[in-house]
This record gives C-alpha cells, sequence and structure tokens, in this order.
C-alpha cells in the first residue's frame, strides 16, 4: 500500500482532527503517501484531493471540528455517484481508505470495499451509536460540554426554584442524555430506548418539591421528542415553573477532551495498521479498553446497546 486517503463525513464530532493528525502521521511515518479527501464523500465525488505532508496536520490535536470539513452526501448513496468517487480514487492513485465518521460513513465504506477500494471505518460521532465499540470519538467532550451547561443551569434553577428540562442531542441512541443525566443527578432521563411513563416522571418531581428540593433537572434526548413539549406538559401537570434549554450544536463543538484526543490518535493509528496488513471493509473500536476490528457489515447489521443497568442506577439514585 502506498497511497492513503482519508476523510471525515457526516456530523463532525470533537477529536475527528486528532483523528486525521494520526492517520497522516502514522502514514508518513511507514513511508506511504496520505491524500486528505475535503467534504467527505462528496470531495471525493468533486475530486476535492490533496496530499497532505507531516505539517499539514500540525496545531490541530486541541481542535474541534474537522479540518478536512465534512458533508452528508446523497449523490454516493447511488452507483453512479459512487463510481465518480472510484474513479477520483484511480486518477489519484489512491489504494485504501480511511473513513472517519458514523453508521452512514460505514455504509460508504462497505460499499467501497466491495467493489475492490480497501476501507477501514473509524467511528466519530457524539451520538455514541456505533456498535461494537464501547465508545466514539467525539462522545466523551460533548458529555462534558452537556454538564458544563447544566451546572450553570442548576445555579439559576436553584436561585429561582424552577424546573428546567433539558434536551439533548441523540437522534436513534440515548447515550448522551443517559450519561449526562447520571453524571449530574437528574430527577429523570428521557430516552429512546426506554419507553417513558410521564406519571413516574410527575411523581418524581412532586415528591422531589414536596421534600424541600429547590430545582429538578429533566434530561431530554432529541430522539423522543421535543424538550418544549415535555416542559409544557410538565409546567401543566405540576404547576411548577418549569423553563426548557435546548443546547443544540454546542455539544458538537469545543475543544476535544484528553479521552477523545488519545481514543481519536489511537484508532487513526490503527486504522492504517490494518490497510498496511491487507485487510479491508473493517472496522476500528475500542472494546474493554483493548482496541479492536470488526467486520463493517457485521458492524451495520447490529445494534449498538446502550447501557440499562446504568439506566436502572440512575433511577434508584434520584428516588
Ligand atoms: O449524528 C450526530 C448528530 O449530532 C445527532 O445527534 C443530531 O441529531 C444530528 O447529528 C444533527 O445533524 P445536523 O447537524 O445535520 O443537523
Amino acid at each position: 500500500m502506498k497511497k492513503i486517503g482519508v476523510l471525515t463525513s457526516g456530523g463532525d464530532a470533537p477529536g475527528m482532527n486528532a483523528a486525521i493528525r494520526s492517520v497522516v502521521r502514522k502514514c508518513i511515518y511507514h513511508d506511504i503517501e496520505v491524500y486528505g479527501i475535503y467534504y467527505g464523500y462528496q470531495g471525493l465525488i468533486d475530486g476535492n484531493i490533496e496530499k497532505m505532508e507531516i505539517g499539514s496536520v500540525g496545531d490541530i490535536i486541541q481542535r474541534g471540528g474537522t479540518m478536512l470539513y465534512t458533508a452528508r452526501c446523497e449523490d454516493f448513496k447511488t452507483p453512479e455517484g459512487r463510481q465518480k468517487g472510484i474513479d477520483q480514487l484511480e486518477k489519484h492513485g489512491i489504494e485504501g481508505l480511511v473513513v472517519i465518521g458514523g453508521d452512514g460513513s460505514f455504509m460508504g465504506a462497505k460499499k467501497l470495499t466491495e467493489a475492490g477500494y480497501p476501507c477501514i471505518g473509524v467511528p466519530g460521532t457524539i451520538d455514541n451509536d456505533i456498535p461494537m465499540t464501547d465508545f466514539t470519538i467525539g462522545f466523551d467532550t460533548a458529555l462534558n460540554t452537556v454538564i458544563d451547561a447544566i451546572d450553570k443551569i442548576r445555579d439559576t434553577a436553584t436561585s429561582h426554584e424552577r424546573t428546567y428540562v433539558i434536551e439533548v442531542m441523540g437522534r436513534d441512541a440515548g447515550d448522551i442524555a443517559l450519561w449526562t443525566g447520571l453524571a449530574d443527578g437528574a430527577e429523570s432521563i428521557l430516552i429512546p430506548e426506554v419507553d417513558d411513563n410521564f406519571e413516574d416522571i410527575i411523581e418524581r418531581l412532586k415528591r422531589g418539591h414536596e421534600r424541600g428540593k429547590r430545582h429538578s433537572i429533566i434530561i431530554v434526548a432529541e430522539g423522543v421528542g421535543s424538550g418544549f413539549d415535555y416542559g409544557q406538559r410538565i409546567q401543566d401537570a405540576t404547576s411548577l415553573e418549569t423553563r426548557v434549554t435546548v443546547l443544540g450544536h454546542t455539544q458538537r463543538g469545543g475543544s476535544p477532551t484528553a479521552f477523545d484526543r488519545v481514543l481519536a490518535s489511537r484508532l487513526g493509528a490503527q486504522a492504517v495498521d490494518l490497510l498496511i496488513k491487507g485487510k479491508a471493509g473493517r472496522m476500528v473500536g475500542i472494546q474493554n479498553n483493548q482496541l479492536v476490528d470488526h467486520d463493517i457489515i457485521e458492524a451495520l447489521n447490529n445494534k449498538h446497546q446502550l447501557d440499562l443497568d446504568m439506566y436502572k442506577l440512575s433511577k434508584e439514585l434520584s428516588i
């Protein structure tokens, strides 16, 4: 393998830059030419490709976002779109590709591998919703961003004796809601994986209020529904003064935590190692703190499992 490409695709995540840096430096370390593909699969189709050097990835390990930029590309889902991408790979002599992104991005990597271009998927998404890895790049940073916001909200919530509904990201997965809810002692956590019991939420709020609690926090994963709708329903049912905060895309930005930088550095390098060994159509991940790789198809056929014991614990601790 003499030339490897790297791209980021789908929603960005803090730590993607550290992963790009790792791929680039690892390639150069092994005397492999490395090419950055800008704007994800769209850039591949358009031929937005540049050779990268050691200095191309200097001073990015601490930055959020992705220096290669990203896109959600509909064209690449069609055989015609993919053929255009393959033509570009051939034109540049790129023999293997590292794709950093979520499950949609992995699908593209699978299709390219089937077409004869070895790809390795590196899980990068704040949602932590990729199966067969305990953590995805960006999740830890997003958790810390949410915790920081909730801690601030707590201050004002206590002063005014209010109930707060906080909507966090997570279209299909409740990991951000669950982890931040547990980390911040939320009264209730609403996640797509568990049917919520509205009566129970109201019961808990009333109990807490009667016990003299000055504020309550309810975390809602966006996949469950609108935080504003829940806020209205809760205020109507309890008469407690309720406010809503939607944290939105603040969760996707910011300097990656040490955990995400280390994870990204390990996974990016591992992806290059696999390509060097002639492996293709794999995803890299971390399980029980060990680097692992799995067949991408197997990963796509599996569903990410949220830790329901943690959910149970959060209920037990917020009696
Ligand atoms: O997949 C990551 C994610 O941040 C989801 O949690 C969220 O629903 C989605 O991306 C938002 O996507 P966009 O930035 O395209 O609106």
